[in-house]
């Protein structure tokens, strides 16, 4: 009996310059590149185990505990890439075992709310494809990685990095340069803090790859944005990064967040994620900035009504003294993360 195990974490990113719109939506390959910064707290991370076992029958995959229809999904496509990667070692070194035919079996969990807005599928491509590529033992660098991750979700291919990442649109019709690349590690402005709001747990009211395609083929204010706006950014948005330039952070990530929701809502038909609280939320932050005399805080909404707050260590405690009131209970800030991190284990348990 014999099987191979390896177990990955991978956390959440939170884009402060957006992806939204794809030219390819098979190889989810974006109309403009982004920026996000790779985020966790101690227990807020997808866990992902893999095994291959020539005793699989076939292709399994629980995602929090239920098992999931792997046929035709992007999970497959995914491990299916990562396969082909493993048969040509296999093909150059005749001693190796050939895992590329063994079935696999996946488990991943991601330890916080699925529908709480906070990019799960992000952090789980990430874990998926980071897990595999160390259980077939690839010889691929975390931008070759973040090529497959995007191939399952175009924001995962950010969680392949720690700190602060760019995915890079690429020109090229295979994708081959649509990856992400490290802006700055963690090192380099670990004192980042991001809080999440969670406004509404509930589904979004239209999905990503939706929404985009809506927003692709009717905005008439998307080209500028993806063809002038985004681009000028990026560059200022990595230029504030390298100088820790908070302030010129925050504005663009504000912003850059409410540019997103004006191509949304000007789509046809309109798409609308922010609600009441989401705008309560915009105009207490820019209350606070004013009181403050300077731009500490900076939201920023994905595609849902829950709000990600950034600001450094320094003003955790005028940030958190003020949320303190409106805030059901404590909660632990997210901290900048060093990225993906995976072991090997004993899979005689998922034999069974
Ligand atoms: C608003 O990566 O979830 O969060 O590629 O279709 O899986 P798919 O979309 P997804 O979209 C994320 C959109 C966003 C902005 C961002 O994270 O950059």
């Amino acid at each position: 009996m014999e099987a191979l195990a390896v177990t990955a974490v991978a956390p959440v990113n939170i884009a402060v310059i957006k992806y939204w719109g794809k030219r390819n939506v098979e190889l989810n390959l974006p109309t403009n590149s982004s920026i996000s910064v790779t985020l966790s707290t101690d227990d807020l991370r997808a866990i992902t185990s893999v095994a291959v076992s020539p005793q699989f029958s076939e292709d399994l995959f629980w995602l929090n505990g239920e098992l999931q229809n792997l046929i035709g999904s992007k999970h497959i496509n995914c491990v299916n890439i990562l396969r082909k990667e493993r048969a040509l070692l296999e093909a150059a070194d005749p001693g190796l075992k050939k895992l590329s035919n063994w079935k696999i079996r996946i488990i991943s969990e991601n330890n916080f709310p699925t529908a709480a807005g906070l990019a799960s599928s992000a952090a789980g491509y990430a874990a998926l494809v980071f897990s595999i590529s160390k259980l077939f033992e690839l010889d691929l660098n975390q931008t070759e990685l973040s090529k497959v991750a995007r191939v399952g979700s175009g924001s995962s291919s950010r969680s392949l990095f720690g700190g602060y990442v760019a995915w890079q649109a690429g020109n090229l019709e295979n994708g081959d340069d649509s990856v992400a690349v490290e802006v700055a590690p963690v090192s380099h402005w670990p004192n980042m803090r991001a809080l999440v709001l969670v406004i509404s747990a509930g589904k979004k009211s239209v999905s990503s790859t939706g929404g985009m395609q809506r927003t692709v083929g009717t905005s008439t204010l998307f080209p500028a944005r993806h063809l002038k706006i985004v681009p000028e950014r990026m560059s200022q948005m990595e230029d504030a990064i390298r100088a820790k330039d908070f302030g010129s952070f925050a504005k663009l990530t504000m912003c850059d967040s409410n540019q997103f929701h004006a191509v949304c809502l000007d789509s046809y038909p309109p798409i609308l994620y922010l609600n009441d609280t989401s705008r309560a939320v915009i105009s207490f932050v820019h209350y606070f900035n004013e009181y403050y005399g300077a731009v500490k805080l900076a939201y920023t909404f994905d595609a849902g009504p829950n709000a990600v707050l950034y600001f450094l260590e320094e003003d955790s405690a005028q940030v958190l003294s003020c949320l303190k009131p409106v805030l059901p209970a404590a909660k632990i800030p997210f901290e900048v993360d060093e990225g993906p991190s995976g072991f090997c284990f004993d899979a005689m348990d998922m034999l069974k």
